[in-house]
């Protein structure tokens, strides 16, 4: 296994709609997959999408966030993915990405998706998923679509640079 570089915003395979995946199944995707899952764990994420490891594909990791801090990490890798809202229901929160680091931004998401996609070994896989779990599932498959979460802030100016955001908006959140 090896740590990929992971692309920051600017690149433009971050901004390109990507490619369906033919092979799944294959020595390669799992290759892949490993990678970014090392990568992933490497950079502290709880989720990873082929374009920013610079491959215009269909494919994303995820930490399953729902779990406890002592049981294993879980990664679900999704290749072909749809993902769907089941309400309208929706709830803001500040998120980051590997490929804008140190950064943080309000975003708005769906509260309750359903995803389907297949796994590795190509067996159709769906399942529900609510708050962060959610949150993390829209975030990567917008990736697949070109959209980073800068252009879904709730307003222009919920975002910054971590600690900022820690101090001036947070704070005033708790109170
Ligand atoms: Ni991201």
């Amino acid at each position: 296994m090896s740590i990929l570089k992971i692309a920051r915003i600017g690149h433009p395979v971050l901004l390109k709609k990507t490619h369906e995946l033919k092979d799944i199944g294959s020595e390669k995707i799992k290759k892949i997959v490993y990678d970014m899952s090392e990568t992933m764990i490497d950079s502290n994420g709880i989720g990873l999408a082929a374009p920013q490891v610079h491959l215009s594909q269909r494919l994303f990791i995820f930490r399953n966030p729902d779990i406890e801090e002592n049981e294993e990490i879980q990664i679900t890798a999704l290749i072909n993915p749809i993902v769907q809202n089941l309400s309208d229901d929706t709830n803001e929160a500040w998120e980051g990405c590997l490929s804008i680091p140190g950064m943080l931004g309000l975003v708005r998401r769906y509260s309750k998706i359903k995803y389907s996609g297949y796994d590795l070994k190509g067996n159709m896989i769906s399942n529900t998923a609510e708050g962060l779990h959610a949150r993390v599932v829209q975030h990567e498959f917008d990736h697949l679509n070109g959209i980073l979460y800068t252009s879904r802030l709730t307003h222009k100016d919920a975002f910054g640079y971590a600690d900022e955001i820690e101090h001036y908006w947070k704070k005033n959140e708790e109170k």
